[in-house]
């Protein structure tokens, strides 16, 4: 690795394992120090692996979204990175989602991220820097498919609160981005969804494999960077390819 993000002190939240594992693996090999904010006390054990520190959080909690930003400030005297990564995904048709379904959705895919970012910003302001990034999805802003009405909804927000954050917080050295994955094969990927419809999916993008947790946490790196100063309100869609074909007859094999 290339110690892109020498001297950065990163909170990853949602970063127990999954996406958010990798993107924290990631950021500690780029010279980050790292929390890892999440509900399952698996983050543990990665971060003390990664020579960081955990925090239980459930970033749908004002109050506890507060507190991980102030255990991050007290512990490394700043924070440099923020990653909004917690999401939840359970496959529920419009017609059976309960109003309880819906609000928990919006409240942890959603409204997470503005929880996070809101407690996040005042020391990036202060310090004049900061990179802040969320998972949104392909699902929402770009494709859908039956029983992902509330996620769709919850990543689509995501998407609309990027650019108006990013608006804000220009002014002050703070860029707020985000990555939209395709299918990703995750622990969470494969608890919650059947074989078949990762088989489906896996037939669906047109690079002909799943993607994995360190694709994302490519991309993540590169935003979280020096490099991407330029960079604002915007997000990076990582999926193989998934979201181009008319049909679905699109393979051409190489000869
Ligand atoms: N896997 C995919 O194909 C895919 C595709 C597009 C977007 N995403 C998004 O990427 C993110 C990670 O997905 P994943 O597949 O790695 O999932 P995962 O279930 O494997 O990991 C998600 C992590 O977030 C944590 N989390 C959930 N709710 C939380 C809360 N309220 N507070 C704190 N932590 C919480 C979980 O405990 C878990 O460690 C999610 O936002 C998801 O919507 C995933």
């Amino acid at each position: 690795m290339t110690g892109k993000l020498n001297g950065r002190a990163a909170l990853v939240i949602g970063g127990a394992r999954g996406i958010g594992g990798g993107i924290a693996r990631r950021f500690a090999a780029e010279g980050a120090s790292i929390c890892i904010a999440d509900l399952e006390a698996e983050g543990e054990s990665l971060a003390s692996e990664l020579g960081g520190f955990f925090r239980h959080t459930d970033i749908s909690d004002p109050t506890e979204a507060e507190a991980v930003v102030a255990a991050v400030t007290d512990r490394f005297g700043r924070i440099d990175i923020l990653v909004q990564n917690a999401g939840i995904y359970p496959w529920t048709l419009i017609e059976n989602t309960s109003p309880e379904e819906w609000d928990r959705v919006l409240r942890v895919n959603l409204g997470g991220c503005f929880l996070a970012t809101r407690a996040a910003v005042k020391p990036m302001k202060a310090a004049g820097y900061g990179r802040i990034l969320m998972t949104s999805s392909i699902t929402g802003p770009r494709v859908t498919s039956p029983g992902h009405g509330h996620y769709s909804a919850s990543k689509a927000g995501i998407n609309g609160f990027i650019r108006a954050a990013a608006l804000e917080f220009a002014g002050y050295g703070i860029t707020v981005n985000g990555i939209e994955p395709g299918n990703i094969l995750t622990e969470g990927m494969k608890a919650h969804r059947s074989a078949a419809f990762i088989e489906d999916m896996k037939s669906a993008i047109p690079v002909g494999r799943m993607g994995t947790p360190e694709d994302i946490a490519a991309a993540a790196t590169f935003l979280a960077s020096g490099e991407a100063s330029f960079i604002t309100g915007t997000t990076l869609v990582v999926d193989g390819g998934q979201i181009l074909p008319e049909g679905n007859d699109f393979r051409l094999e190489p000869g």
